[in-house]
Formats: C-alpha cells, structure tokens, sequence
C-alpha cells in the first residue's frame, strides 16, 4: 500500500488568516479546546487514487506518482485543462475535474491520456463541443457534463463508441436531439434532467436507434408535448424517471401511451404534483411488463376507481407521501400481483380523517406486504383487511387507529384469513389487549406492541390462539404492564421476548415464574423496570436462554451476603447464557457463586454499578468472555485473582472511568497485561483510565504507571522481609527467655530426662550411701524443710534430717559426721540466718567441706531461699558459686508455679556424679 503525501504552494491569502482564526479561537473557547484546523495543504494519494479537491489549485500539480490511475481535481480554480499538463500521468483512466471554470474542452486531452474511462466536467462554463473536442476518446466508457453551458456543433458525441454513461442535465438544451447521426452504440444510461426542452419530437431519439438504452433520466424536464412514437427509438428501455415535472395527468396518460411498446419495467413519478389518478392515466401500459412504480410525494388526494386496473404485472407500488383521503374496494382493483404495498404517510390525518373502506385490500390476493406506517384511519372494522390471502407482513406502526387503543376480539378479525407472519403495533397507542384479540393470526411468528400504553394484568388469554409465535416485543409500555404465572402460556415456541420499561416493579416476583412455560427463549429483556424482588426460581427451566437484559433495575440487594437468606444465585438455571447486561443496578456485591458456570458468556456488562472490591475467582468460569465491561464502578484494583481467566479470551475491555490505585500490587499485573495484549481492544486507554491513588499518580493515565519501579523492588523488598523476620524472631526470643525461660528450661529438662533418665551417676554410686543428700540448715528453716523436701523422698530419694535422723547413742557430732559419711550429696538451704548460725557455719560447713576434699567428691548442692551475696557466702561457709557446677545452684522460686521446675532441678542435681568433672 502506497501513502504519500505531496505539498504544494498554499494561496497566500488563507496562510495569513491563520492566525486571526486561531486567535478568535482562542477566545472563544479557552487555551485548551482551541485546535485550529489546518488548512489542508496537498494531494492525498493512496492506490494509486490522488485526491486533489479543495486545493483552489489553478492547475494539475506536476509532481504526482508517474503510475497513479485516478485523479481527482474538483472544487480547484482551474480554467481550462491543457493537455500538456497531464502528460505526466498517461495511465490515468479516470479524470474528475469538475467544479472548476473551465471552458472549453481540449482537443488534446484523450490523446494525452488514450486510455481514460471516466472523464467528469461537471458544474463548469463548458459552452461549445465541437467534433473534434473529443475525436480521440474512444476508450471513455462515462462522461458527465452535467451542469455546463453545452451548444453542440457538429456530432461531438460521434467518437464516442464505448460510451456506456452520458450526462447531459443541467444544460439548458432546447431539445433532446443530441445528434440527427445515429451514434453512441454502447449508450445504457442518459441523463437529460433538469433541462428546457418541453417537446419530444418522433426523432429525437433517433440517434440511438442503434444502441440499447436502459436508463433514461427526464426528472424536472417541462415536457409538455410528446409526438407519437418519440420512444420507439429506445424501445429497450427498461427504467424512466419523471421526477418533478410537472407534466399533468393528460401528459402523463400520453406518456405511458407513448411507453406501450417499451420494455419499461420501473417507473418513477415522483413529485410530480399528481393530485388525482384517474382511471385511464396508466392505461397505456397495459401491455407493458411495469413491475414497480413510484408514485410518493404528489400530494395525491384522489385515487378514481379502477385506476391501477392496468397494472397487472405491477410488484411493487410505492404511495408514501401522500394526502389520499379513500380507498375503496375498487382503488387498488387489478393489482392482482402485486407483492408490496408502501402507504407510509399516505393517508394521514386533518379533516376529514382519511378512510379506508371495508374490502379495500380485496383485489390484493397476491400482497405480501402492507406498510401502513405514519398513517391516520377513521377506523378498523371486521373487513378492513379481508382478501388479503396471501398477506405475511402487516405495519401499521405509528399510526393512529382509534380501533386499535382497545383491541378486541373482532379489532383484527378481517386477518383471519391472511397467513400473516409479523404484525406491527409499535407505537399504535394501544392501552389494552383483550382475551382472544390475536387469536385469528394463526401464523403470526413475531408481533410487536413496543412504545404503547398497554395498562393491565396480562393473563395469558390475550395471547391465545399465537402458538407459533416466537418474538413478543412488549417495550416501552410506561411499566403499567402486571404479568401472573400463566402469562405466557398461550405462547409455547417463544424464542424473544421483551418488556423494557413496560412492567411494575413486583411483576415477575411470582412463583411459578411466568417464564416458566417458555422453554425455548433465548431473548430476555427485563431493562428499565426497577425490579427489586424476583425469586431464585425466576428463570428456572429457561435452559435455551442467551441473552439476558436486566440494566437500569434494582438488583442491588439480591446479591448482597447480608440479605435474608443469603445472596439469590437466579443465574444458576442459564447456564447457556451469551449476553448478561446488569449495567446500574446499583450492585456493590458480587456473590462468589453468582456467575458459576456461565462458561458460554461471551459479553458480560456491569457498568454503572457500585462494585469496588471483587472476590477472587467469580469470573473463573467465564472462560468464554469476549467483551467485558466494568466502566464506572468503584474498582482500584485490578488483580490477577479476579481477571486471570475473563481477559484470557477477550475481545474488547471497557473498564474506564474506575477509582484506579495506582500501587505495584493493585495495577502492575494489569499495565503489565494491557502492554502485552494483542488480542483485546480497550477503547480510550489513554485518557479514560486514570490513577485515582497514590498521590503521586492522581489523574494521570494508568499507562503512565511506571511497572519497572516494581520490578527493582523485588530484591530490596525480600530484604526487607528477611531482616524485619530476624530481628522480630529476636524480640521474641528475647522476651519468652526473659519470661518464660524457665519454663522452656522445664520442658527441656524433662524432654532430657525422660530420654536419659535423671541420674548421670552410676547406679553403683548411689549403692555405697545410706542417703541420696544430708540436708544443712539453719534452724528457722526447719519448717520449710518439712513442707518442701521431705515431702519429695519416696522409694528412689532419701534424705538425712539431723533432727530426724541421728544415729543413736553417738555425740551430735559423731553422728553427724558418720551421717554425712552416708550421704551421696551434701545440701545447704542458704539463708542469712544460716550464714549466721554458728554451729552450722563452723562446724557443719568445714566438716562438709573437708569431706568433699577427701573423698574428691563434687557433692555440694545449694538451694538459696533468699538472694546471698557471694562475698558473704565465701566468708561464711568459704564455698563460692563458681566453684559448683550451675545445676548444682538452684534459688527457690518466688512465684509459685514454679515450684514443680524448681523440683525437677533439685532431683537433677542430686542426680549429678559426684566424680570430679575434668
Ligand atoms: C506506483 O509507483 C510507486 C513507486 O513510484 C510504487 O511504490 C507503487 O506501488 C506504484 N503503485 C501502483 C498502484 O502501481
Ligand atoms: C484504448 O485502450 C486500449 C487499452 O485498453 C489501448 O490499447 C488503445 O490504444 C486505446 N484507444 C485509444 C484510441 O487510445
Ligand atoms: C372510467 O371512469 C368513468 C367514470 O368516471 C367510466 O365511465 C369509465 O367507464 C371508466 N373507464 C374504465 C375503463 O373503467
Ligand atoms: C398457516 O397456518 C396454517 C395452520 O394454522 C397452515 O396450514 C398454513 O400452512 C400456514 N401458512 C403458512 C404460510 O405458514
Ligand atoms: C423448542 O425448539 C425445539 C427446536 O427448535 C423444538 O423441537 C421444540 O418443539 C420447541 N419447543 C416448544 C415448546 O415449542
Ligand atoms: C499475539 O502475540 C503472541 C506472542 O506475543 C503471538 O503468539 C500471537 O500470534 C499474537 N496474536 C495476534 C492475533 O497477533
Ligand atoms: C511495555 O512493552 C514495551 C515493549 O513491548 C516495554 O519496553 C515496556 O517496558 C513495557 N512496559 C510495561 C509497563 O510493562
């Protein structure tokens, strides 16, 4: 494909008005509306075609492609065309040079150019053609000339042998005689229209007696004389258009006489100021083969009996436009096959009201198609439409029939006889339908009551008899129609129904639904009904449904979690669904389950609504999809959860006009996304898509949302993580020491001891000794030995109580030194007081310590019930902390919990060998 564009030198005096318009622009309408049009400055060339109108160029640009093959030079400021001038372009076969000033038409010009077709000079000052004007144009197959000055001298037209299209209208010819030398063998189509001459003599014609004129255009020609036989030369003569001449019925009459012999098959008499058809105006095409005729805007107000009694092979009549005030069973006697019938606007109202008689339409037994649209009748009676046995297709919309504002049993009897297909009643201000009223119409597959005022219950009676029907349009009724459960059931094969804006608010909140007995729809139209209420059950068996209309109601409720009795799931019945709409309705809510299984959904529409947050996975069965719409919700974000699946397929995405969060997790995954594709189209992603959040980002384009940013916080933001993790796991660790330290020591102990057993010791250390430990302590402290340890000796564990245990009949001290010989581990309970007691201190203590040196014993456990300093300790019993092993320290616990861990150290360290660790 070629594209180029070629500049050429601007007229000077528009280049210097650009700034005064761009500067009352300006004014006008502020710094950001103003964008002044530039003026267009060259030739647009694209295959081959040049494009060179409204340059006011004074002559053909020299410089365009050598090979181009159109070119078109209307609305220029040429003055002639001098062949010299289009010798660049020799493979040019069309030339459009009209609206110009060009005078005179250069001999040379097809020797220039030898292989043109279509040479168009219209609206110039062309006056003389002479001969040789056009001598080498042999290969034109189309000229126009319309509109010039023409005065032909000589036989201008004579080379003209492939001349398949001349126009000559708008020349102001005194005749019709182009030539008095027959000519142009090759003419199909010529245009005499719009000039003077208002004779047509016997040879005027003549010129073409040799070739086979089908198209022959006199609109506007002031024809008052037509000598017999004018058309005999052109006797091949298919089409005749006589729009606008006010010829008068006589001419008209002489016309179509002067037609017999002709093959005329269409006919237009358009505007032609026709009042009154008379019953012998077209009888001269009798004999013709007229198939269509054209008789609108004449103003036609009387059609005299028998008129169209001629017209036997006539198809198609056309009457729109009209005043006709009565047609009788004798207006349209003849037409027998005739197939359509076009009365828009024909009979239309003022006074009287225009009449449509009983048995009008007998003589139709062939009619097809009756358009009465825009039509204004006194009325419809029982044999308004008898006769038309053949009728398939009935219009009468927007017309007023008083007849039809209450249509009844015998409103539309006179069809019974009539296979009529499809019925139109738009717009007939009809306000009720009653039982029975279509059930003649047998046949009827679609009917239409759209823009009507039909107020009443509908029962499912009005519909009897139309089991064949499939579409019911029912829109646009002032939502004062009340549907019951049996509506529809007259109506088996429904396969369409709509009833937009015609129903109240609870109409379908019935059970059963009046949808029920339509198993076959697949068009359903709810919109623009402010439906509140409906139940789960309402589309239930409606398995063939495809397309589902329900915007502008109010479903907003029904698919919220709170409502009583959780969210109403209706679509779960549809499954074959293609088309959802539910644009305003208000929803905020999407429930998880609502569109489960819709996996034929090819459009989706929820625009208008109130949706902000989506849950994950609602679209994930809409695999599907092809044009999804959100626009104008509350969305911010839009995440790979909740889209994944829905843009997989995609087509078109609208979702402009959304709060969006500008943010690396609500809008990355989506620029990133919309970058890629190359399969969906989003219409207005530039300016219609704008970050609402972050600051930063606030009204700019999405498109703007730099994605790499995100891409570099990978490894900073797992960092981030890992050290937050560390030092988070430290706190914690720290506090549960701090806290529960002692606890975790518990357990651990346990764990170890259940799996080690408590002693380190041999079991044969233990058997040398009487007891496990001989217990010093002072004296006060003998009650908290008695509540505390004593209570811990059992089978395994033996403790020696001086008090208790002193061996009979031996000094205190010889029993407490043999004592202490028998004692596996020697225990103090350090408080002051001990350190104070003096038997304790020197005797005890250094008879202690002199045992666990000479028996190189590391047996000393210290169980301290007050907090003892250290210096005091060594001073007192001369033992110092560090020289015992740390489970061989052990404090009382204050608090009171932790009086079984405080047991489990002791049996520990009384557990612990006695060996000296090296
Ligand atoms: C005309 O010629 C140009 C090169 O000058 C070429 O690119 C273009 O394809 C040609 N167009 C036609 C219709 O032959
Ligand atoms: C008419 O066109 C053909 C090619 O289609 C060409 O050969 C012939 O020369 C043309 N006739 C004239 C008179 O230029
Ligand atoms: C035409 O109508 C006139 C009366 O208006 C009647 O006398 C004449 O017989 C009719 N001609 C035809 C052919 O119907
Ligand atoms: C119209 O319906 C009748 C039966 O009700 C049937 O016999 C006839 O063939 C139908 N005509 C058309 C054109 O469908
Ligand atoms: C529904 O349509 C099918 C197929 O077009 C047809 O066989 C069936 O009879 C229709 N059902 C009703 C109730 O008309
Ligand atoms: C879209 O792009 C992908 C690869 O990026 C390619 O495989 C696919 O054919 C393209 N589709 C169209 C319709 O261009
Ligand atoms: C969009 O795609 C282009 C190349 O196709 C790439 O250079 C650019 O970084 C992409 N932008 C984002 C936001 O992914």
């Amino acid at each position: 494909m070629q594209r180029q564009t070629l500049v050429f030198e601007m007229m000077r005096a528009p280049c210097s008005l650009l700034p005064v318009v761009i500067t009352i622009c300006y004014l006008m309408a502020g710094p950001h509306n103003c964008v002044a049009i530039p003026k267009k400055t060259s030739c647009y060339v694209q295959d081959g075609r040049a494009d060179c109108r409204h340059l006011s160029l004074s002559a053909v640009p020299p410089d365009l492609p050598r090979n181009i093959t159109s070119l078109d030079m209307s609305h220029n400021r040429l003055k002639g065309i001098p062949p010299a001038t289009l010798t660049p372009y020799p493979g040019l076969l069309h030339l459009n040079i009209g609206y110009n000033s060009i005078t005179k038409l250069d001999p040379g010009l097809c020797q220039t150019l030898p292989l043109l077709q279509t040479l168009n000079m219209e609206h110039n000052q062309v006056y003389v053609l002479k001969t040789e004007d056009m001598s080498h144009c042999t290969n034109l197959t189309r000229l126009i000339m319309a509109s010039n000055k023409l005065k032909l001298q000589g036989e201008p037209f004579s080379a003209l042998q492939s001349l398949k299209v001349l126009d000559v209208s708008m020349n102001k010819l005194q005749s019709a005689k182009l030539s008095s030398q027959p000519q142009l063998p090759s003419l199909v189509s010529l245009s005499l229209a719009f000039n003077v001459f208002t004779t047509l003599k016997k040879d005027d014609f003549s010129f073409l007696n040799q070739s086979f004129l089908q198209v022959l255009n006199m609109s506007s020609v002031p024809l008052k004389t037509l000598e017999p036989g004018c058309f005999t030369p052109i006797s091949s003569l298919r089409t005749l258009i006589m729009d606008g001449s006010n010829m008068g019925t006589l001419v008209i009459s002489k016309l179509c006489s002067e037609l017999s012999g002709s093959s005329i098959d269409v006919l237009f008499l358009r505007k032609m100021k026709l009042i009154t058809l008379s019953n012998n105006t077209f009888k001269g095409l009798q004999k013709t083969n007229l198939t269509f005729l054209d008789l609108s805007r004449n103003g036609m107000v009387t059609i005299e009996p028998g008129s169209f009694q001629w017209l036997s092979r006539l198809l198609t009549l056309i009457l729109t436009d009209n005043n006709i005030k009565l047609l009788t069973m004798d207006t349209f006697q003849g037409l027998k096959s005739l197939k359509k019938l076009q009365l828009t606007k024909a009979l239309v109202g003022g006074h009287p009201t225009p009449v449509i008689k009983d048995f009008s339409f007998q003589p139709l037994s062939a009619l097809e198609s009756l358009i009465l649209q825009r039509t204004a009748v006194h009325a419809i009676t029982e044999y308004t439409f008898t006769g038309l046995t053949s009728l398939k297709e009935l219009d009468m919309s927007w017309s007023r029939y008083d007849s039809l504002r209450n249509i009844t049993k015998k409103t539309l009897v006179s069809l019974a006889g009539s296979p009529l297909r499809k019925l139109n009643l738009t717009g007939t201000a009809i306000a009720q339908i009653n039982p029975g009223c279509f059930s003649v119409l047998r046949n009827l597959t679609t009917l239409l009551l759209d823009f009507n005022f039909i107020k009443q219950n509908i029962t499912g009676k009005e519909f009897e008899g139309l089991g064949q029907v499939e579409e019911i349009h029912m829109s646009n009724n002032h939502q004062t129609v009340n549907l019951g459960s049996m509506s529809f059931v007259n109506v088996p094969k429904l396969r369409f129904l709509t009833l937009a804006r015609s129903l109240r608010a609870e109409a379908v909140n019935l059970n059963p639904s009046p949808f029920r007995p339509l198993p076959n729809l697949t068009f359903l139209d709810l919109s623009n009904n402010n439906i509140a209420n409906i139940r789960e059950n309402m589309l239930e068996g409606l398995v063939n449904l495809k397309v589902l209309k329900l915007q502008h109601n109010n479903f907003a409720r029904l698919w919220k979690s709170a409502n009583l009795g959780g969210p109403v799931l209706f679509l779960k019945h549809t499954l074959r669904l293609t088309t959802l709409e539910m644009d305003s309705n208000g929803l905020d809510e999407i429930p998880a389950e609502a569109l489960r299984g819709l996996s034929d959904l090819r459009q989706l529409s929820l625009a208008n609504n109130l949706i902000n947050r989506l849950k994950d996975s609602i679209f994930d069965d809409l695999n599907s999809l092809q044009v999804l719409n959100l626009q104008k919700n509350l969305i911010t974000a839009v995440r790979p959860e909740v889209f994944k699946t829905p843009l997989s397929n995609l087509r078109l995405l609208v979702i402009d006009k959304n709060p969006f969060d500008c943010t690396c997790e609500s809008m990355l995954w989506f620029v990133t996304w919309l970058n890629d594709t190359n399969v969906t189209s989003v219409p207005g992603l530039r300016d219609q898509y704008m970050c609402n959040t972050p600051l930063g980002y606030f009204n700019r384009s999405i498109m703007d949302f730099d994605g790499l940013s995100c891409k570099d916080m990978t490894p900073f933001q797992a960092l981030y993580i890992l050290s937050s993790t560390a030092v988070i796991t430290l706190i914690v660790t720290a506090l549960l020491v701090r806290f529960q330290g002692w606890r975790i020591q518990f357990y651990w102990n346990i764990l170890i001891n259940r799996t080690l057993g408590f002693s380190d010791a041999t079991v044969e250390e233990g058997r040398e000794f009487e007891y496990d430990a001989y217990i010093i302590h002072a004296e006060e402290d003998s009650s908290w030995v008695e509540r505390r340890m004593v209570p811990l000796e059992n089978d395994q564990c033996k403790f020696c109580l001086e008090d208790r245990d002193a061996v009979p009949g031996t000094s205190q001290l010889q029993s407490i030194v043999e004592n202490m010989r028998n004692s596996r581990k020697i225990l103090f309970v350090v408080t002051e007081t001990l350190l104070k007691d003096p038997w304790c201190r020197r005797f005890k203590a250094h008879h202690a310590l002199h045992q666990v040196i000479e028996a190189s014993r590391d047996s000393v456990v210290l169980v301290f019930l007050q907090d003892v300093h250290d210096y005091k300790l060594s001073h007192s019993l001369l033992l110092r902390r560090g020289m015992l092993r740390p489970c061989c320290i052990l404090d009382w616990p204050v608090h009171k919990e932790r009086v079984p861990a405080f047991h489990q150290k002791l049996l520990i360290a009384l557990g612990m060998t006695n060996r000296l660790q090296n």
